[in-house]
């Protein structure tokens, strides 16, 4: 989290301004396009240098089709991205390459999203093999071994397979993956939703000291209001594509003043392992 000095507001790594997602419904014949469904209607925040900015809503609220506009992978059908004061809502694949240097994700399901044939080295290493020129080869393993080391996993275990590694421990290769080309933002999408409850504290201690090392700003997704609570400066509530309230983490907890948050807080039971003194 980050605790700024008073002054200027430092310009925001990421600036999203009226975004609206809508995906085509296409007929069965000839995919004529018949429809749409409106994901995101008009969404508009800023993720500043070391912040984190939660968003948070329930399943279908438009979370992970923000995510993947921001990072490309759905169009902006109106709207703008600008990442570090580059608008990239209209970029080409070459130019989001580029980008996606910057920016990385952590899924959901960390096993899903590793290649079970590739060893958790060569995994990390992948990022540097498509994105030439960022570490000479020579450097590749010793670079992995510290990543692993950096996310708690043991560098020794750097020849294993993903199979061969926990939940918890998967993700953290997902983690040590994203931070291998020095990203500032790192897009957190249900990151630690699979985990068990103590694990997933863990993970979000890991992912706080990391922001504090690596200077990253988060934008953090989850319908989860405890997790959100724990990593988040600001919150965003969506509600069917659309932000119902935006604010410091505490005040939206403290004092709700939408009743779709309001409905949101009571509906969860809080728990919050990490507030737990160790035994
Ligand atoms: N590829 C797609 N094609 C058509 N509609 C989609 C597609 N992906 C998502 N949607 C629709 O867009 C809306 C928002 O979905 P989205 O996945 O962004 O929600 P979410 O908040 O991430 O939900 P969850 O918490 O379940 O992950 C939903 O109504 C969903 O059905
Ligand atoms: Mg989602």
């Amino acid at each position: 989290m980050t605790d700024r000095p008073a002054g200027p507001a430092p310009s925001p790594v990421l600036r999203v301004q009226h975004l609206r997602v809508a995906y085509p419904i296409r007929s069965s014949v000839m995919l004529r396009r018949v429809g749409e469904i409106v994901a995101v209607s008009d969404v508009t925040f800023d993720v500043g240098p070391g912040e984190t900015v939660g968003l948070v809503g329930e399943s279908g609220s438009g979370k992970s089709t923000i995510a993947r506009a921001v990072i490309g992978l759905v169009a902006a059908t109106a709207g703008s991205i600008e990442f570090e004061g580059r608008d990239i809502t209209r970029y080409g694949p070459q130019q989001l390459k580029a980008v996606r240097r910057d920016m990385q994700m952590v899924f959901q399901d960390p096993y899903a999203s590793l290649n079970p044939r590739l060893t958790v080295r060569d995994q990390i290493a992948e990022c540097w093999r498509v994105h030439r020129g960022q570490l000479p080869r020579a450097h590749w393993t010793d670079e992995a071994k510290q990543l692993m080391e950096r996310v708690g996993l043991n560098p020794d275990y750097s020849d294993r397979y993903p199979h061969q590694f926990s939940g918890g421990q998967r993700q953290r290769i997902c983690i040590a993956r994203a931070l291998a080309l020095r990203p500032k933002l790192i897009i957190c999408d249900e990151a630690v939703s699979a985990l068990d409850v103590s694990v997933q504290a863990q993970v979000l201690n890991l992912l706080a000291d990391l922001q504090d090392e690596f200077g990253l700003s988060y934008l953090f997704i989850s319908h989860d209001l405890s997790v959100i609570e724990h990593l988040s400066d600001r919150v965003l509530v969506l509600n069917k594509g659309e932000v119902v309230e935006e604010g410091a983490v505490r005040q939206i907890f403290a004092d709700p003043r939408d009743a779709y948050t309001r409905a949101l807080l009571a509906a969860v039971p809080v728990v919050r392992p990490w507030l737990e003194s160790p035994t």
